[in-house]
């Protein structure tokens, strides 16, 4: 994406040092636009954990980076794989929700089955890094395009008029490494000259709406509006929003989509008010182990700092404020989960299918 007229990503090797892993440092946007460094293991669990890097996609892919970045460290080490096995243990526990975090792990610790010395460990993991990462683009791209047949529909529908598109916390490239899951058919549409409007959710606690989301969509010059997380309802009875696009950290094998807290009430006022709801699902966030989605999905309970305080601009300084009591209890969940009849269909790399275990199948045999 572009920034300023320079081309970005979110993560990226740095081209003249292979030990070090550069990234946008998302705790600074959209006030400050810092890229930080990855130089060990532990600074990918703390990118993670801190949310320095936060999106299903990214989560993964900078998990990916850990592992290689531990294959570096163990290079002279007696047992390097002990050591790659124990960074892998520790990297896996930084966020629990999010399933591309465990798969891109285990993807790494299968690739290294092959490796015969440390310079093949070395070797296999940025090698695996770089394929996840130029996988996960690539899905995105593709979402893009099969998203876009939903606004162009629309749009068909209503000509010279706007397209109003509801998104809730960030599913954009700032979650992933270019394009977004539930952006990249925005991207496309206005970039196809579509004219349309986005209602950004703010997304409380961390904001990731108001702060990422319109910070994403004012650098590409999209029509959009912040709104309150509780907006929505009365923007869909208001006959504002044509259709709802949000993302997803895990999507289950008969279509229940675990995404940011707030979504599974998007997903209600849609279905009371007739407005189309779609999950942007790349095939990297299915987890077709989960049979029982209320009892086996981790849905994670962050730090009560995050509601009791906010954080914001000030004099130029990113400070953060007190807006609550200081000794009221607080409960900080960060996702929900959505059942599939509430779900109008979910946008994958491969198409548009159904949220239910036959529409997956059709399109993922391979992952059944
Ligand atoms: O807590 P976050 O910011 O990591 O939550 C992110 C989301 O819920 C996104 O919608 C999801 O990860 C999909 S990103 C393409």
């Amino acid at each position: 994406m572009f920034i300023n007229g320079k081309t970005y990503q979110t993560i990226w090797p740095d081209e003249k040092d292979k030990d070090v892993i550069k990234f946008i440092n998302q705790n600074y946007l959209p006030f400050r636009f810092v890229v930080d460094e990855l130089h060990t293991s532990e600074d990918s669990f703390n990118a993670i954990y801190e949310m320095k890097v936060r999106g299903a996609p990214l989560i993964g892919v900078t998990a990916a980076f850990g592992i290689y970045l531990a294959a570096l460290k163990a290079h002279n080490m007696a047992n390097p794989r002990e050591y790659i096995f124990s960074c892998a243990d520790k990297l896996i526990t930084a966020r629990p929700t999010a399933i591309n975090l465990r798969t891109a792990v285990i993807r790494q610790l299968e690739a290294i089955k092959t490796a015969n010395n440390s310079e093949d460990l070395i070797h296999i993991t940025l090698k695996t890094s770089l394929e996840i990462l130029d996988e996960e683009k690539e899905k995105c791209r593709q979402i893009g395009l099969h998203g876009l047949s939903l606004i162009e529909k629309i749009a068909h529908n209503k000509p010279g008029q706007t397209v109003h598109i509801l998104t809730h916390c960030n599913a954009g490239w700032l979650a992933c490494i270019d394009y977004g899951t539930a952006t990249a058919p925005i991207y496309f549409a206005h970039d196809k000259g579509i004219p349309i409007h986005v209602w950004v959710d703010e997304t409380r606690p961390r904001n990731q709406g108001s702060r990422l989301t319109a910070w994403e969509l004012k650098q590409h010059g999209i029509p959009h509006t912040v709104i309150v997380d509780n907006a929505g309802g009365h923007l869909m009875q208001s006959g504002m929003v044509d259709l709802i696009i949000v993302g997803t950290d895990r999507t289950t094998r008969s279509g229940y989509v675990v995404n940011k807290i707030g979504t599974y009430l998007k997903a209600l006022a849609a279905s009371d008010n007739h407005i189309p709801f779609y999950v942007a699902v790349p095939s990297s966030s299915i987890d077709t182990n989960i049979t029982r989605p209320f009892d086996e999905i981790p849905i994670e309970e962050r730090d009560d700092g995050e509601v009791r305080y906010i954080e914001g601009l000030a004099n130029k300084k990113i400070i953060k404020v007190q807006i609550m009591e200081s000794d009221s209890p607080v409960s900080n969940y960060g996702f929900d989960i959505t059942p599939p009849r509430l779900i109008t269909g979910l946008i994958t790399e491969k198409g548009i299918c159904e949220a239910s275990e036959e529409g997956l199948f059709n399109l993922f045999p391979e992952k059944f």
